[in-house]
């Protein structure tokens, strides 16, 4: 009897186990295409605000120039939830935007985009991750410094509203 309980609870676990991994597999960061560009202009209109964010040009041209891998989407199934653009500065990767949908928040999965470029400046022998973020931006900050980002400076009046930027850089191994 409690051999059957036993097994009855390992099965419960391990179908619980497949589940999670059935839907972590179910998202996945792939390359922007110009395919995405309506629904990443419909995050950064949701994200930024006027002044901060992106003009489709702009992401035109980031599609259109750089590398693989530096401008990703996260994608469910059929819908994106987010993107980030990677820039590349002398040994740096500089992290020129990062946005997920308002509704889609909180589930770790700005974490898992900066990751994943993390990995890609791993790849591309870059040494050091740099960024800038508003100094009230208070979740981002949190975020980059869960990921192991230190404050190294500030930009004053760098955001077209006046607001200063605190500029942020991860070591990254070599
Ligand atoms: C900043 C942003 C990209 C984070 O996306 P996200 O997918 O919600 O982030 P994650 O779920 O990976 O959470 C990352 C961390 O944020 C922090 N965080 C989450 N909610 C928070 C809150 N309410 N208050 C403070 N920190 C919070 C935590 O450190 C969290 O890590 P933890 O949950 O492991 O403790 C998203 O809020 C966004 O698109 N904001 C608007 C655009 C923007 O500000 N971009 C950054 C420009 S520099």
């Amino acid at each position: 009897m409690m051999d059957e309980e036993d097994n009855s609870w390992d099965e419960t676990e391990k179908k619980a186990k497949r589940k999670s991994l059935e839907l972590r597999k179910e998202i996945m960061i792939r390359n922007a295409t110009k395919d995405d560009l309506e629904k990443i202009l419909e995050i950064e209109r949701a994200s930024f605000n006027r002044t901060d964010a992106f003009s489709p040009t702009l992401f035109k041209k980031y599609l259109r120039e750089l590398k693989e891998g530096f401008f990703v989407v996260l994608d469910e199934p059929n819908s994106i939830v987010g993107y980030a653009i990677l820039g590349e500065e002398n040994d740096k990767g500089y992290l020129l935007s990062i946005a997920i949908h308002p509704k889609k928040r909180n589930h770790g999965f700005a974490t898992s985009l900066l990751k994943f470029l993390e990995f890609k400046c791993y790849e591309k022998g870059l040494t050091k991750m740099t960024l800038e973020v508003r100094v009230n931006n208070k979740k981002a900050i949190a975020m980059y410094k869960n990921l192991g980002f230190v404050e190294v400076g500030k930009k004053k009046g760098f955001y077209a509203d006046g607001v200063d930027a605190l500029v942020m850089e991860k070591r990254l191994p070599i």
